[in-house]
């Protein structure tokens, strides 16, 4: 479903498909890998993605790193790393919302125009899906509201649970 005139899109199912000029990752702070997603993402990119991770160097919560895409049909991977859910009180909101400010600053130094994101923190990470879909969407419109080079940005959801939660605050946007 589409918002925004558009310009944000809520899909059901799996990011590494998505033909996109970015796509993110929710890394962990080494960028090696892991599970989840981003397990997901390295295995569709291939050996490269983590060579070239591996000069980066790591990233710390709440940052982003631009990488190429290698196998996948996205031409880039921005990888971030969004905060363990600790109850809320451990400045997690606003690591959180750095994750979605800093990926799409990322893009748009870059002169990308479409990216597409994850739930981020929201599986191994713990993050409840209502108090994290309230900050990616309010951080996404707030972004795209001050760069119109950003053309569209979707929230890929890995469950029909998590894409209803996100058509509610988006339709709330
Ligand atoms: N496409 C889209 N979304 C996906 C996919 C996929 N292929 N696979 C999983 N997801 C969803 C999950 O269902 C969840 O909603 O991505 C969201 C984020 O979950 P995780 O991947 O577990 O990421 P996160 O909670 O941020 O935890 C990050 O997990 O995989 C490790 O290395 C990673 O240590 C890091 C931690």
């Amino acid at each position: 479903m589409d918002h925004l005139d558009g310009r944000i899109r809520v899909v059901r199912g799996d990011i590494t498909s998505l033909t996109v000029d970015a796509i993110v990752n929710a890394a962990n702070r080494t960028l090696l890998g892991g599970g989840g997603v981003d397990g997901a993402i390295h295995r569709a990119a291939g050996p490269g993605l983590l060579d070239e991770c591996r000069g980066i160097g790591g990233c710390p919560t709440g940052e982003a790193r631009l990488t190429g895409g290698y196998r996948l049909p996205a031409r880039h991977v921005i990888h971030t790393v969004g905060p363990v859910w600790h109850g809320g009180a451990r400045g997690e909101p606003d690591q959180l919302a750095a994750c979605y400010r800093n990926s799409l600053a990322l893009a748009a130094k870059q002169g990308l125009r479409t990216v597409a994101f994850p739930a981020i923190s929201t599986g191994v990470y713990g993050y409840p899906i209502e108090d994290a879909t309230r900050i990616a969407v309010r951080e996404v419109a707030a972004f795209l509201a001050g760069h119109p080079g950003i053309e569209q940005v979707t929230f890929v959801c890995f469950s029909d649970r998590d894409a209803a939660v996100y058509e509610r605050e988006c339709s709330r946007a």
